[in-house]
């Protein structure tokens, strides 16, 4: 369980329950100052396709001493090696919403388990690549273009992408996960306190990402410029997520789920994609004890929704609340905006009058799921206790919000405003894609588009043309 869950769920619990425990900031668990004798390189992908449909991904990849040309041996180096250390490639597509349709399996149909932890949208993911997960590059033929074969490694799958709306042309694949600070040639890694050793304190290294082309003929240089728009600037929320106090709070720097996934939104939107809900960790809850948040409807996760909904705790009526790794409840309710949450401009980028906040939205911003159509707990035959689970990864059925009103809803969550986005706009909180621009049609933008009545920059007060990051406010 990462660090920030544990600490905001036990927040929550200290607001519940008066006496227990003082959460004491001296626990330390990540090693900031360490990260700079790692950096991750993804050096060259490769496509061949297969049969139709079919392409396999090679991924060649290095971890390199910081900046330097020398090379991280992944295989047996400490750091890599020791406890809590693991490193994880992601292989995720679709044109630009990399909604990895297909990646459970080309039919779409349902994933039948019992264990917890299955997502509806993930991208394929390949694991414990410091053990067996990938392989040494032994020559040029099997390791295309790269500079040098010393510690250079590779992993391929094939994947079969599915059509969801779009043609798939591109993928992503992202290299995450973590070292851990132990046996750094050259510096003393801070002890983790208590116990000083194991476990180690996690190395938050920030992961790669690099974008590919599915050719239709063999390539052996298949990384392409990233051909998804870019909406926000991860330099703006670097300054309040840079670990120091903004507010009244401590705003820790961009590194999730255990430090695996740091500093790198182009990381996070593969699997915070538009078809992607909290469904991983939920389950039916039953007797008292148990907590019904985890057994209530799905919560999206769209990173379009979500980072709006965590921002919004003073705002919003309905408190966001996430279901997260090992069900543990995350609930953003108490977070406060260090400034005025109406200026989108502390995240977007707004260059030459022309925000990526602004209306209409481009044509292939999807709608936002809020139910995949999986099953939570499925009786195997009563009175057994047996039950087995059924995750939906096809995301024709989903229930989706449009896809305006699922951003304008993640602030403004009022029902009288909801109503409004209906009835006035054109909006739907409960259709599915495939209405979406057919029988849902959203007229927002001719009201709050730019230069209009309700023109979103007027309305929220921003100055125009502004590139945003010398224009803050206090309140
Ligand atoms: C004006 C300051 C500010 C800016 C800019 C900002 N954030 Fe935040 N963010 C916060 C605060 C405050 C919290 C709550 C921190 C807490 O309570 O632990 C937070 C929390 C979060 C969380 C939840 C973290 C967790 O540990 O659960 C995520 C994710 C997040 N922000 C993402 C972003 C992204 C992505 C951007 C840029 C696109 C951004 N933030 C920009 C202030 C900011
Ligand atoms: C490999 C997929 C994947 C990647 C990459 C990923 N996430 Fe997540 N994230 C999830 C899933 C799935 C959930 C829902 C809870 C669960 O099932 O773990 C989630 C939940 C969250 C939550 C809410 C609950 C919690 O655990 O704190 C936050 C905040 C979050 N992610 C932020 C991020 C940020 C920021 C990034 C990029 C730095 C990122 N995630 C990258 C899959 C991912
Ligand atoms: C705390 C950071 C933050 C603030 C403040 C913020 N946004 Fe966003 N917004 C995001 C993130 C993150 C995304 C998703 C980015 C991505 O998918 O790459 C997003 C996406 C959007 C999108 C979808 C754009 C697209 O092309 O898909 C719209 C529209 C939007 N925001 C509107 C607004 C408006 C209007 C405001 C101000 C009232 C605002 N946002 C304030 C972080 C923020
Ligand atoms: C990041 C949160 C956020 C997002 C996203 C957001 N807004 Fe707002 N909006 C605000 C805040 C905060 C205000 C100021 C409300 C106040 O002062 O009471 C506001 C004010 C407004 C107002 C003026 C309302 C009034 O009572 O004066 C309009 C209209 C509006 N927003 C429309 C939109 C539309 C349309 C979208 C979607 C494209 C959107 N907003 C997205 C936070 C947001
Ligand atoms: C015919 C014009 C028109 C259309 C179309 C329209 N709106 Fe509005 N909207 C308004 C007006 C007028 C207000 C009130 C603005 C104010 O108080 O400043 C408003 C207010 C809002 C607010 C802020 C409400 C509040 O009080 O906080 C939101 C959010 C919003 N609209 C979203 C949307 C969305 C989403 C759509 C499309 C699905 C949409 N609107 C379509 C005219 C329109």
């Amino acid at each position: 369980m990462n660090i920030p869950v544990i600490l905001r769920t036990m927040s929550r619990c200290l607001l519940l329950a008066v006496s227990l425990i003082v959460v004491s900031p001296v626990a330390r668990s990540q090693a900031w100052d360490a990260v700079g004798f790692f950096k991750y390189n993804i050096e060259n992908v490769t496509v061949v396709p297969g049969a139709p449909g079919t392409w396999t991904v090679k991924a060649i990849f290095s971890v390199t001493k910081g900046d330097t040309d020398e090379t991280w041996d992944i295989q047996n180096a400490l750091p890599f090696r020791s406890q809590g250390a693991g490193l994880t490639l992601d292989i995720g597509w679709d044109p630009t919403e990399l909604t990895n349709t297909g990646s459970a399996n080309p039919l779409l149909s349902p994933i039948v388990t019992t264990a917890l932890g299955t997502g509806a949208a993930l991208p394929l993911q390949v694991r414990n690549l410091q053990t067996t997960g990938a392989t040494r590059c032994a020559s040029d033929v099997e390791c295309p273009g790269v500079a040098s074969l010393v510690n250079r490694f590779w992993v391929a799958r094939a994947v079969t992408p599915v059509t969801f709306m779009r043609a798939v042309k591109t993928g992503r694949v992202a290299l995450e996960g973590k070292p851990v600070c132990n046996g750094i040639p050259g510096y003393a890694c801070p002890a983790a306190a208590p116990p000083p050793a194991p476990p180690y304190l996690n190395v938050p290294v920030p992961s790669a990402v690099a974008s590919f082309a599915f050719t239709a003929t063999e390539s052996l240089a298949a990384i392409i410029p990233d051909p998804r728009r870019q909406i926000v600037d991860i330099n703006k929320c670097r300054q309040c997520h840079d670990g120091n106090q903004h507010g009244d709070t401590v705003v820790p720097r961009l590194s999730l789920h255990g430090n695996n996934r740091t500093e790198n939104l182009g990381l996070c939107v593969v699997c915070h994609n538009a078809n992607q809900t909290d469904v991983p960790y939920r389950y039916l809850t039953s007797g008292t004890s148990a907590d019904p948040r985890i057994s209530g409807p799905e919560v999206p996760i769209d990173f379009k929704v979500m980072v709006h909904s965590i921002h919004a705790g003073g705002f919003r009526e309905t408190p966001y609340v996430v279901v997260g790794f090992n069900s543990s409840v995350n609930d953003f309710s108490d977070v406060r905006f260090p400034r005025a949450l109406r200026d989108c401009t502390s995240c977007h980028i707004d260059v030459n009058g022309k925000g990526t906040f602004e209306l209409p939205l481009g044509p292939t911003v999807l709608g936002t799921t809020v139910k995949t159509q999986s099953v939570y707990q499925v009786p195997l035959s009563t009175p057994t206790a047996a039950s087995y689970r059924s995750i939906s990864v096809n995301p024709f059925d989903d229930v989706k919000i449009s896809p305006t009103a699922a951003v304008c809803s993640s602030c403004h969550d009022k029902s009288e405003v909801k109503s409004h986005m209906i009835r006035t706009g054109g909006a739907s909180f409960a259709t599915t894609q495939l209405a979406i621009g057919t029988t849902v049609n959203e007229r927002c933008a001719s009201c709050h588009g730019p230069g209009k009545d309700r023109d979103l920059r007027k309305v929220h007060e921003i100055r125009g043309g502004s590139s945003g990051t010398d224009d803050q406010h206090d309140d």
